[in-house]
């Protein structure tokens, strides 16, 4: 198991699917599975603040994170929404609706299932303290505000969305912000988790980094 934290933009989600690939593991993107709840209270019209409605649709809700063609898909009561959850509006919905305990026990709950055999590369926020706290390998990624809200402004303009990197900073800023002062599993290093900042490293350069990590703490892989 290696568990991948940190804030948005530092370069988890290339990582975690570059170790994946490499060592023949589970991509598991636990922010995706945020991101698909946040999806539907929003096309349902769910006030973000309102936890009892939550509660109410956690249980009508599926949530599966599978690969097609190679490429990791999100469904959401089986409708694929891989492309639909990667807005700047999705962002905050889920940012907003993580700070639930009700929503983060269920996620917690679906995440331990799916990482129950092992095998898995884990990214998110609290993957090393709450989620997986004996993961064999514990990353803390970060990288400085501006070159988080660069990257992650050159991934929305790919995916042809109109937003400029001022907009992508402030909402940036405003998320971790969230997800870093919230009383319920907030984003924080674990005590045992290797910081790496990224903002001068290519993403080669990560994924060698923390290869060498895992075949010097992981015999099993060489
Ligand atoms: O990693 P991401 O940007 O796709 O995550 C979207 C939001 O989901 C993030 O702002 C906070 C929440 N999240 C969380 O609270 N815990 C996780 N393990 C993953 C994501």
């Amino acid at each position: 198991m290696i568990a991948i934290d940190g804030p948005a933009g530092a370069g988890k989600s290339t990582l975690a699917k570059r170790l994946a690939k490499e060592l023949g593991y589970i991509y598991l993107d636990t922010g995706a599975m945020y991101r698909a709840l946040a999806w539907k209270a929003i096309v349902e019209g769910v006030d973000p603040g309102d936890e009892g409605e939550l509660k109410r649709i956690l249980p009508l809700t599926r949530i599966e994170l599978i690969e097609c063609d190679g490429e990791p898909r999100v469904l959401l009561d089986g409708e694929d929404v891989t492309s639909r959850i990667r807005t700047p509006q999705v962002s905050q919905m889920a940012s907003r609706i993580s700070t639930f305990k009700t929503v983060r026990d269920r996620m917690v709950e679906l995440q331990r299932a799916m990482g129950s055999r092992g095998g898995v590369v884990a990214e998110g926020r609290d993957i090393g303290t709450v989620v997986f706290p004996g993961a064999d390998v514990k990353i803390y990624l970060d990288a400085s505000p501006e070159e988080r809200a660069r990257r992650r402004f050159v991934e929305l303009k790919g995916l042809g969305k109109q937003v400029t990197l001022e907009e992508t900073l402030a909402e940036m800023n405003e998320r971790d912000r969230r997800d870093q002062e919230r009383a319920v599993a907030p984003l924080r290093k674990a005590e045992d988790a290797l910081v790496i900042d990224s903002s001068s490293l290519s993403a080669e350069a990560v994924v060698e980094r923390v290869m060498r990590v895992i075949k010097s703490t992981m015999p099993a892989i060489q």
